[in-house]
């Protein structure tokens, strides 16, 4: 890839090389390839690029707590460059100047406005000249008995008469979709035609154990998880061609802001009808601050691994999915065995439906 640079400036078309003038040579995975075109000072200096960690650049949903927050603290330390998005620079002004403090750079984006994502993605995309890792982080859960998302039923007093009025609505169904399945697709499309021209790049989608097993009252953030996960795999099949990797990331409970963020269905009409529901609120309720996932380490790991450095960095593109937390590891191992044993128990059924003219 041909990039451009004014010497004393900082902008390449494709990477930022701080300090560079037009004499250096930049060595990318063993090779030199800058080609200087004058030796006028504002002369453009050509250099083509191949992926390198070294100028890696990370965009991250979500920045403002949580996971984010730690994976934008932690890909500056291993001397990546950040954009990180936040939804309100006033509620995060403390979690913005740690990461611009650190390097970061800061953009505005509420991933649920469709327009926004495309406009802010192409911004980011300009600001090092390209993006090199996608972190669709930013999430959320809306909570409730299956049979509460979404109707509401309104008693309206007219005059003497009583008119009971029921409203049927997908609101919510399609915000949780939209939010945890839909807004990382919009920016992994923003994402693809760059990183299918240049052959290279990571898409890191921040999925959950209720990526792999949906519990009571989670039933729609779960669909959400698996929704993103079944996209991812087949994602990672289209653009394995690319050399693009995808890595799933399956948190279990980590102490975040997750449990205090989560909207409840606005019906509750049905949850006295669902005991196992309710018994996930107050589960949830009681673990809130005290879950056993450390997000530092959480976010280390998901690091580590999407950069391809450290114990486990070989495993980008090799493994897919990254379950973190040993609570996330007991659900998908319980996950594992119930599936090969309605696999076992069933085979004889499921391999009888065929045409009896087929072997
Ligand atoms: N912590 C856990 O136990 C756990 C478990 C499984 C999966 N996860 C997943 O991990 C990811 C990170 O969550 P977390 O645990 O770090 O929770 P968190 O502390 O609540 O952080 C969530 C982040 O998402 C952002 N966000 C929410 N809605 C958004 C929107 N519409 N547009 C843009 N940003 C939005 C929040 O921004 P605001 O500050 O503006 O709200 C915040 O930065 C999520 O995808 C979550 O589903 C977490």
């Amino acid at each position: 890839m041909l990039a451009r640079k004014r010497a004393g400036g900082s902008c390449l078309g494709s990477k930022i090389i701080p300090g560079a003038t037009i004499k250096d040579k930049y060595s990318v995975n063993g090779r030199e390839d800058s080609k200087v075109a004058n030796n006028d000072s504002t002369c453009t200096v050509r250099v083509a690029f191949h992926s390198t960690s070294m100028f890696e650049v990370w965009f991250i949903t979500g920045v403002s707590s949580g996971l984010g927050f730690e994976m934008a603290l932690q890909a500056l330390q291993q001397g990546f460059r950040v954009i990180g998005t936040v939804r309100n620079k006033q509620r995060a002004a403390k979690e913005i100047t740690a990461i611009e403090g650190a390097g970061g750079t800061i953009v505005v984006l509420d991933i649920t406005d469709a327009e926004a994502c495309y406009r802010v993605f192409a911004e980011a995309d300009k600001i090092h000249g390209q993006i090199d890792v996608l972190v669709n982080n930013a999430g959320a859960s809306y909570l409730g008995a299956l049979e509460d998302f979404t109707y509401v039923t309104i008693t309206i007093y007219w005059g003497a008469a009583l008119t009971c009025k029921r409203i049927d609505s997908d609101e919510e169904v399609q915000a949780q979709m939209d939010l945890c399945f839909g807004a990382p697709y919009r920016l992994i499309r923003a994402a693809l035609p760059s990183y299918r021209r240049r052959r290279t790049g990571t898409i890191v989608n921040i999925s959950s154990s209720a990526g792999i097993d949906g519990i009571a009252a989670c039933g729609l953030y779960a669909a959400s998880k698996f929704a993103l996960e079944g996209f991812s795999e087949a994602l990672a099949r289209e653009v394995e061609v690319y050399n693009v990797k995808v890595v799933i990331v399956e948190p279990g409970a980590f102490r975040t802001n997750f449990l205090g963020a989560y909207i409840r269905s606005k019906s509750t009409t049905n949850l006295v009808h669902y005991p196992a529901a309710q018994a996930s609120f107050d589960k949830f309720d009681a673990w809130s601050g005290k879950q056993p996932g450390d997000t530092v380490k959480g976010a280390a790991a998901i690091v580590r691994v999407a950069s391809g450095k450290g114990t486990n960095g070989p495993q980008v593109g090799k493994a897919m999915r990254l379950p973190l937390g040993n609570d996330c590891v007991a659900r998908l191992e319980a996950k594992i065995k119930s599936m090969k044993d309605d696999l076992d128990g069933n085979r004889s059924l499921s391999e009888s439906t065929n045409h009896d003219d087929l072997k």
